[in-house]
């Protein structure tokens, strides 16, 4: 019976599904794609009016839907046991997760604050690690199941400027990629999702004080995608048991182009793109 299921794939029908940073941008819209498919939804993000209001809209479009909201903030490891504890003790099949909450800052490593940096590692490495550790059992007990770590394509790529975010998007692919040849055999698929620039949040809250940078001003309008198209390529992706998604056919060349040359030459190609980026002054 669990060989049977364990060898099924993936679906997202009917699943039970749990978003982190669904409060806006790719999580908000992972939500609507996953509402009018899943049984259960859990959204998790620290805002929570936005939060309720989400869960209010799609509890009017999708009756049969069952909808929770955790407002957690993930960057710290009590609200993540707290969280972990609840999921585990309500008995729900959670068979989805999707480690979406990520942030970034934009600008010299030199003049980073710590007070952004730390909660960027606390978010998008530590929180996406425990959670994932916190929740397995539980998914591996409901095969065939699915982790949906949200990387970036900044994750392939040593970006000056961006020195600690594509780092730790580095180790959210590396750590996937792994985790997905050790959960195989018992059922879990694991995904990257690895998006260039998208229209959301994340350009706001990751540029400095009196110097925003908009998603366009870091790459070529061809390589942004709209969070729609990015959150169906990922659940497309998903479903396909596909080990990393580029949702964007043009970048997803270039990227894949990029990675056969050899370092010493990508290294000098990034020297090269990687002048100081001209912010817009407020
Ligand atoms: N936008 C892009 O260009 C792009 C490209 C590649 C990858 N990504 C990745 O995509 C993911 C989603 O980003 P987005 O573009 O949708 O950005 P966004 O609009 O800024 O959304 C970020 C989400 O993360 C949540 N979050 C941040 N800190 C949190 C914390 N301490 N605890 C709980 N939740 C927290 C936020 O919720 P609260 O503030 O309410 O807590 C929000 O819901 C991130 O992992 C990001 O790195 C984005």
């Amino acid at each position: 019976m669990l060989q049977a299921s364990m060898n099924r794939r993936f679906a997202i029908q009917g699943c039970t599904a749990l978003v982190t940073g669904a409060t806006a941008g790719l999580g908000a819209e992972f939500a609507r794609q996953l509402a009018p498919r899943a049984r259960h939804l859990i959204l998790v993000g620290r805002r929570k009016e936005r939060l309720a209001s989400l869960a209010e809209s799609l509890r009017k479009d999708f009756s049969a839907l069952s909808i929770e909201s955790i407002p957690a903030d993930l960057a710290m490891p009590e609200e993540r046991e707290r969280l972990a504890s609840h999921i585990i003790r309500s008995e729900i099949p959670l068979n989805l997760l999707v480690n979406n909450a990520g942030l970034g800052d934009l600008g010299p490593f030199d003049t980073a604050e710590w007070t952004r940096l730390e909660p960027m590692l606390s978010v998008n490495v530590t929180a996406l690690t425990h959670l994932t550790h916190l929740l397995l059992p539980m998914l591996r007990a409901h095969p065939p199941s699915a982790v949906l770590n949200v990387s970036s394509i900044a994750g392939f790529f040593p970006l000056p400027e961006m020195a600690v975010y594509a780092a730790t998007k580095a180790y959210v692919t590396s750590f996937s990629e792994a985790l997905r040849m050790e959960l195989e055999p018992h059922g879990v698929v694991v995904t990257a999702l690895c998006p260039g620039p998208v229209p959301t949040e994340f350009f706001e809250v990751a540029s400095r004080e009196g110097k925003t940078i908009r998603a366009m001003d870091r790459s070529h309008p061809a390589f942004a995608s709209p969070p729609e198209l990015v959150v169906r390529q990922a659940l497309a992706g998903l479903e396909r048991n596909r080990p990393g998604v580029i949702p964007n056919s043009l970048l997803a060349a270039v990227v894949r182009t990029v990675r056969l040359l050899p370092f010493p030459l990508i290294r000098e190609a990034i020297r090269l793109g990687a002048g100081p980026k001209k912010p817009v002054e407020e």
